[in-house]
């Protein structure tokens, strides 16, 4: 198994990691609320698949819209807590690498929210991209979001989180413990990073440097989305919601993405 994938999953995996999806309901932001509000548009009474729900954010967001709402995540624990806030709700233990469950050109709108497609390494996101190229009708959406190689934050100063201050001493100490286990991690996983070549694999500061994520530039993610047949000219949205143009993104730490399967023509 490669080393990230080990690590990612460890912490999907792990109980103090999963409580920030526990409750976690609405937007993560503005970009996100408008790459939604299009999808919800496109797929209003179809077949959603909705991949790597966490705690079922997005299921909320979605089961209600669909004819048919189909939530998964590779993560046993992660569907579980999702299916407790959801009990009414279709959800599957499955990876998006291998979505063989699903006949070809069976849905109409594909969600992989809050850069989960990035816990893959390349040759996982090929396999991603085309699973999901597979499983959607000409003419359908594929909405996800996705790091951006060329963020400040990956760079030679790397983003760091804070530690959040409480007269609770307890609270404290748990803070203070987390944060330097997330400083042994980070002075563990850095080593690991890939800089060179087409893409890069990066300790990223969520769940304390416990995920490393695949991080891409818009050029690449066109050429990637053209190669698994989609539409090589997706819409891409900053976080706060404006629409992005061009080659780089230099301040962007991750991009919304609305990308579509060409309609038969
Ligand atoms: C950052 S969390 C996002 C959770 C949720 N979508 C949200 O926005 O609140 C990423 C989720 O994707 C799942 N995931 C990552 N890679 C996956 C894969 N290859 N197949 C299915 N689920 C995956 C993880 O288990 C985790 O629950």
């Amino acid at each position: 198994m490669h080393r990230m994938e080990e690590i990612n999953r460890r912490t999907w995996r792990n109980p103090i990691a999963r409580r920030d999806y526990r409750a976690s309901t609405g937007f993560i932001n503005e970009g996100e609320r408008l790459v939604f509000e299009i999808a919800r548009k496109r797929a209003s009474g179809g077949r959603i698949l909705d991949i790597g729900i966490g705690g079922g954010r997005t299921t909320g967001l979605f089961c209600d819209i669909a004819a048919d709402y189909v939530g998964i995540d590779y993560t046993p624990e992660m569907v579980e807590l999702a299916q407790r806030n959801y009990p009414q709700a279709q959800l599957a233990h499955m990876d998006a690498r291998d979505l063989s469950a699903f006949g070809n050109a069976s849905f109409d709108l594909v969600l992989f929210s809050y850069n989960g497609i990035d816990s893959v390494d390349a040759e996982g996101r090929r396999a991603v991209l085309s699973e999901v190229s597979r499983v959607l009708r000409a003419g359908g959406t594929f909405v996800f979001s996705t790091f951006n190689r060329n963020w400040h934050g990956f760079g030679e100063k790397r983003a760091r989180s804070s530690i959040v201050w409480s007269n609770d001493p307890l609270r404290l100490g748990f803070r203070l413990v987390k944060h330097a286990m997330g400083l042994v991690r980070e002075r563990r996983f850095a080593p690991l990073e890939q800089r060179e070549g087409e893409h890069a694999i990066l300790l990223h500061r969520a769940h304390d440097f416990g995920i490393m994520v695949y991080a891409t530039t818009p050029q690449q993610l066109r050429a990637q989305l053209g190669a698994s047949g989609f539409d090589g000219d997706p819409m891409l949205f900053s976080v706060d919601g404006h629409l992005l143009s061009g080659g780089t993104l230099p301040e962007e730490e991750y991009f919304h993405v609305v990308a579509y399967k060409p309609a038969l023509s």
